[in-house]
């Protein structure tokens, strides 16, 4: 399945960034450039992250702590700081 359609990157591939090492959405652009041009891919990015053990995204635990997001978002988030 395609994570990023601006540049034709599959879910595969940004997992494979997060295998070599990649913690951050950044850090997956910086391998397959997922994320850099519209950017409405990174949020699947950091969803992507989260599930595979890295960092979440520090403003998704915060929007749901504070009940500002999305239920879904927020039960994301909370099973990721679990
Ligand atoms: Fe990934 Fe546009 S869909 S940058």
């Amino acid at each position: 399945m395609y994570v990023c359609l601006c540049h034709a990157v599959t879910e595969q591939r940004v997992r494979e960034e997060i295998a070599n090492g990649a913690t951050t959405p950044r850090q997956v652009a910086g391998g397959c450039r997922a994320g850099t041009d519209c950017g409405s891919c990174v949020r699947r990015i950091q969803a992507i992250l989260g599930h595979e053990g890295a960092r979440p995204c520090p403003t998704a635990r915060l929007a749901a702590r504070l009940g500002l997001a999305a239920p879904e978002e927020a039960e994301e988030a909370a099973e990721v700081a679990a």
